[in-house]
């Protein structure tokens, strides 16, 4: 049995159940359970693509591999330590999180080079100068143009503005990155792109991915190993060529036909 920490950095959920509190509209009524039993490794240098009709619990899984949410059973796992007792601070320099929309995770009214210093600047990483050399090289690394520093999100394509939130995720260089949804609110042509950085990104840095996505063709391209998620359960896992050329279960066959009226992000990247 190899321990999780001869892995390196990793994140990891083990034997988890989830279910949300009962405070809310209809307290008397008990929470429906929306995770169960659920066993997911997330080791660096590798992507786990999580796919799931909406629903299903995907982000649910995302925030409680971000220490955001506590399992109601099981353990969520940070480097072999339950993340809920480790500091937030601690957990920011290992995991970080992509989100689906870069209109809404970006702050208005703030360049994009004070975008990309603020995680620098909150955990007191270096000086003035060495932040500013530290943005400039991560501008270059998710291929963003110096000029862009000093504009203001609105002035961004959905693109550009979804490598800004990749790069202030990386800016503290985590091992581990959450990808939830990161290229549905982009045209499928600036999809590949994204899709084509973070791979990129990953060889370079080996980071780990948990990459979330209700598209089995966009999880195909990028991910080393497939689960599939049904109404809070995984019904299918396996490596990625297996689960998208030979799935098993009819949820992947369904989630596979609804996927063959767009063309695969390779295509559109040729
Ligand atoms: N804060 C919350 N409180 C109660 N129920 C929630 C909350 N957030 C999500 N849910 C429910 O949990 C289930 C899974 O949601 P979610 O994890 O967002 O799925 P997905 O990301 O796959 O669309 C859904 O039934 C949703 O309504
Ligand atoms: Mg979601």
């Amino acid at each position: 049995m190899t321990l999780p920490s001869s892995l390196g950095a990793s994140v990891s959920l083990d034997g988890l159940s989830f279910q949300y509190g009962r405070a809310g509209l209809f307290p008397r009524r008990p929470a429906p359970r929306i995770l169960h039993d659920i066993d997911l490794l997330v080791p660096a240098g590798r992507t786990v693509g999580l796919v799931g009709e909406s629903g299903s619990g995907k982000s649910t899984i995302a925030k409680l591999m971000l220490g955001l949410l506590a399992p109601t059973q099981g353990r969520a796992l940070l480097d072999g330590q339950p993340l809920a007792a480790m500091p937030a601070r601690a957990r920011a320099r290992r995991i970080q999180m992509v989100f689906q929309d870069p209109y809404s995770s970006l702050n208005p009214r703030r360049t994009i080079s004070e975008i990309l210093t603020a995680p620098l600047r909150v955990h007191g990483v270096g000086d003035a100068a060495s932040r500013a050399a530290s943005v400039r090289r991560m501008m270059d690394a998710v291929g963003l143009v110096p000029a862009f520093a000093a504009r203001y999100p609105r002035e961004l394509s959905g693109g550009q503005r979804q490598r800004v939130a990749i790069a202030r995720a990386l800016m503290l260089e985590p091992r581990l990155l959450i990808c939830d949804e990161p290229t549905s609110a982009l045209d499928v042509s600036v999809q590949a792109q994204i899709l084509n950085l973070l791979m990129e990104l990953q060889r370079e840095r080996g980071l780990g991915y948990l990459f979330i996505s209700h598209n089995l063709a966009v999880v195909q391209h990028i991910a080393d190993e497939i689960v599939v998620l049904q109404g809070g359960r995984v019904v299918e896992r396996g490596p990625a060529d297996q689960v998208y050329f030979a799935p098993a279960h009819p949820y992947t066959q369904q989630l596979i036909g609804a996927t063959l009226a767009v063309p695969e992000p390779q295509e559109i990247a040729a």
